[in-house]
């Protein structure tokens, strides 16, 4: 077996669209200490829901191997998620086996912050380049809400603080905008950061999964937050950062920063989407609304050689098709299964 493969296997593959694999999202763990209602509503996920066990998880050397693969076929970036990433026991050794990877330009991870105040310089030591808090909003009350009754808002604060003296600003801090649940405070969620190097991106409440109980109702459509803040605050908005950035950038015309808007449902973005993601029981996904992944851990745990894997990986990617935000409504219709966000991460 061994890990003999070259850094560049082969050319890097391209799916039916043409579109590169370029981006890979770990998810090291399915368990969250959240509740928020648009991903693991406490009433709603499946009271049967079996969490993975630790033998179903990958261990560090399968992630390390698998991500060294994927940088083999063009992956750059890789992003750590969950469920709760930070609940992954020993992350930041995690973190410095995968900075190590020669090839890999950038190593980030998505967390709602609740335990990363005093992990944030070990993670930094590590190797981490880059965190995105999730914070949907700065009002205590709603933040309850927003977490399902489990998170404060305060310790979220001081996790930002702690990621700043640590070196990572600037952050990216996502907002999922529920309309009547904490829309009427993204105006504060913005004045919060106004001023600081950190970028607020609003994210349209999605139909991942299956049991958010998601509307379209509910969604507030980018273009009325936008009118919204922009009411108070006067826009500009920015040239994309590369091809493919899923967020329209917006900069204060006074000056005092820079907000986001991710538009999956009013401007799907499927066009050059580059991501696959890899969930915390090894299955690669090439969508975040498929409803199976390809399991890369049975062939891996079975034996199957560096390139083998690379062969099976390619395989998936050259069949992958999937455009689902932009046909919404007529898979909707058809596609009852689905995986669910707290799985395979955003
Ligand atoms: C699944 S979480 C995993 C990482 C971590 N637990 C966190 O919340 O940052 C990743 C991202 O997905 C977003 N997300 C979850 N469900 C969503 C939905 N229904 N619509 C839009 N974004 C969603 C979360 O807000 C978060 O920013
Ligand atoms: S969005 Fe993140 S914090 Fe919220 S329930 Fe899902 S995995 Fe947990």
């Amino acid at each position: 077996m061994g890990h003999s493969i070259p850094l560049v296997l082969k050319a890097a593959p391209l799916d039916t669209r043409g579109r590169a694999l370029t981006d890979l999202r770990i998810s090291v763990v399915d368990r969250c200490n959240f509740r928020c209602p648009y991903c693991m509503p406490e009433d709603e996920y499946p009271r049967d829901h079996q969490f993975l066990s630790k033998a179903e998880r990958l261990r560090f050397e399968e992630i390390e191997r698998l991500a060294r693969i994927f940088v083999g076929l063009g992956v750059r970036k890789l992003r750590l998620t969950g469920g709760e990433p930070m609940l992954r026991r020993d992350l930041p050794e995690l973190v410095r086996q995968l900075a190590a990877i020669p090839g890999l330009s950038d190593l980030a991870m998505t967390t709602n912050g609740s335990l990363l105040a005093d992990k944030a310089e070990t993670l930094r030591a590590a190797g981490l380049k880059r965190i995105t808090l999730s914070l949907d909003t700065v009002d205590p009350k709603t933040f309850g809400v927003m977490s399902g009754g489990r998170g404060d808002v305060a310790t979220v604060l001081t996790a930002i603080e702690a990621a700043e003296r640590a070196g990572f600003a600037p952050l990216k801090i996502n907002a999922v905008v529920m309309r009547g649940v904490n829309d009427a405070q993204a105006v504060d969620l913005v004045e919060h950061f106004r001023g600081t190097p950190h970028i607020v991106r609003f994210i349209e409440y999605m139909d991942v999964g299956t049991c958010n109980d998601w509307q379209k109702e509910l969604v507030v459509p980018s273009a009325e937050l936008r009118e919204r803040i922009a009411a108070r605050w006067p826009l500009v908005e920015l040239e994309p950062n590369y091809g493919g950035e899923v967020a329209r950038r917006y900069a204060f015309a006074d000056g005092r920063g820079e907000i986001g808007f991710i538009s999956s449902v009013s401007e799907p973005f499927c066009g050059d989407c580059s991501r696959a993601r890899l969930s915390a029981d090894g299955r690669l996904y090439t969508c975040l609304f498929a409803n199976s992944g390809h399991d890369l851990r049975g062939p891996m745990r079975a034996g199957a050689n560096d390139e083998d894997l690379a062969g099976l990986i390619c395989a998936v990617w050259n069949a992958r098709d999937d455009r689902y935000s932009e046909s919404r409504s007529e898979l909707r219709v058809q596609q009852r299964e689905r995986v669910e966000m707290y799985e395979i991460g955003g």
